[in-house]
C-alpha cells in the first residue's frame, strides 16, 4: 500500500517535470583548448556577416587558418544570394566552417526536439550550400548542459567553447582587446583557442591582424579549430546542391 502511494507520487512528480533524461545516452565531447602545442584557432561567430570576407581574405593574406562558426539565421539568412557566395568564398579559402546553430538560441532553455532541430536546420543548410557537414558546434554563449550534449552527439557532432575571449561582443573596446592578447601572448600558452566576432567592425578593422602579427610574431601556428585539435573538420565534404526553392529561411520577410 505504501509502496503504491510512493509509486504514484513518484510518477506525478517525474510528468511534472517533463521528460526525464536519460542519464546512458552518450553525451558530446566538448573541447575547451588547442592541444597540438604551438598552435592558435582564432575563431569568428555569429556570421556569415557582410565582413566575412575581409577576415577571410586578411587570414589568407598572412597565410593564416580560421574558423568561422555560423549560424543558419542571425544576422542573415544563410541561403541569400550574397550570404551565400561569402560563405562559399571563405569556406573555398580552406577555413573551416563549423556550426553555431540555427538561429544563435540559448540551447539550455531548449527542449530535446529543439535542440536537434536547431542543428540539422543548419546542417541542411551546409549540404546545400557547400555540400559537407561539420563535426564541430559551438553553442551559442558558451552555454550547454546534458541535454545539449546528448542532442549533440546523437547528431554526430562534437562542441567547442574557447580558453581565450577577446571580449569583442560584450562592449570591450579593441584597445582593451589588444592589452589581454598582449597579456597572453606574454604568459607564453602552449596552445590558445581564441573567441572573436566576424559581426564586430573594429574585430575587422584592427584586432584581426593585430592577433595575426603577434601570434606568428611569437611563433606560433594559427590554424583551425581541426587542425588545433588534431582532428576532421566535416564528416563529408563533397558537390554543392543547386539553388532551388527549399534555399529559403522561414519567417525571413525581407527577401
Ligand atoms: C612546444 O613548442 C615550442 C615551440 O616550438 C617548444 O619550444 C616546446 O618545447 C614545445 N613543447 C612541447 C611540450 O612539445
Ligand atoms: C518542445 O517545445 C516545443 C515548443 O517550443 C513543443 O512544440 C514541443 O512539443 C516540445 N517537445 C517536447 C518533446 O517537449
Ligand atoms: C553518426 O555516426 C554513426 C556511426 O558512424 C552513424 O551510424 C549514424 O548514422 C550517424 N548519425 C547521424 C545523424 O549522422
Ligand atoms: C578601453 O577600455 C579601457 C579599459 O576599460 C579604458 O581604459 C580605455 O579608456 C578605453 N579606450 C577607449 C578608446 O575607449
Ligand atoms: C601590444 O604589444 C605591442 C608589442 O608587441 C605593443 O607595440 C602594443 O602597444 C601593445 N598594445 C597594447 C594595446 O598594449
Ligand atoms: C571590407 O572590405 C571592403 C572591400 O575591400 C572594404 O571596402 C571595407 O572597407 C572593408 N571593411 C572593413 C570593416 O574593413
Ligand atoms: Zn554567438
Amino acid at each position: 500500500m505504501l509502496r503504491k502511494t510512493f509509486t504514484l507520487l513518484l510518477a506525478a512528480l517525474l510528468a511534472s517535470a517533463g521528460p526525464v533524461l536519460d542519464r546512458a545516452a552518450p553525451k558530446a565531447v566538448v573541447y575547451e583548448s588547442c592541444v597540438v602545442n604551438n598552435t592558435v584557432a582564432l575563431t569568428f561567430d555569429d556570421g556569415p556577416y557582410i565582413y566575412m570576407t575581409n577576415v577571410s581574405e586578411m587570414l589568407t593574406q598572412y597565410g593564416a587558418k580560421g574558423t568561422f562558426f555560423v549560424n543558419g539565421n542571425n544576422y542573415d539568412c544563410i541561403y541569400d544570394e550574397d550570404v551565400a557566395a561569402r560563405l562559399q568564398h571563405a569556406y573555398n579559402a580552406g577555413h573551416q566552417i563549423s556550426s553555431h546553430t540555427w538561429s544563435h538560441p540559448d540551447l539550455k532553455k531548449l527542449n530535446a526536439s529543439e535542440i536537434t532541430d536547431q542543428i540539422v536546420s543548419l546542417n541542411t543548410a551546409f549540404k546545400a550550400v557547400l555540400g559537407m557537414r561539420p563535426n564541430f558546434l559551438r553553442p551559442p554563449y558558451g552555454n550547454y548542459n546534458t541535454l545539449v550534449r546528448q542532442q549533440a552527439a546523437a547528431q554526430n557532432i562534437s562542441l567547442v567553447t574557447w580558453d581565450f575571449d577577446s571580449g569583442d561582443s560584450v562592449g570591450v573596446n579593441y584597445t582593451q582587446s589588444e592589452t589581454d592578447y598582449n597579456n597572453t601572448i606574454a604568459s607564453r600558452p602552449s596552445t590558445l583557442l581564441a573567441l572573436n566576432h566576424e559581426t564586430e567592425v573594429n574585430t575587422v578593422k584592427y584586432l584581426v591582424e593585430f592577433a595575426i602579427k603577434k601570434f606568428q610574431a611569437a611563433g606560433y601556428k594559427l590554424v583551425t579549430v581541426a587542425e588545433c585539435l588534431g582532428l576532421e573538420p566535416y564528416a563529408f565534404v563533397g558537390q554543392p546542391g543547386t539553388r532551388d526553392d527549399t534555399w529559403d529561411c522561414p519567417d525571413d520577410d525581407d527577401n
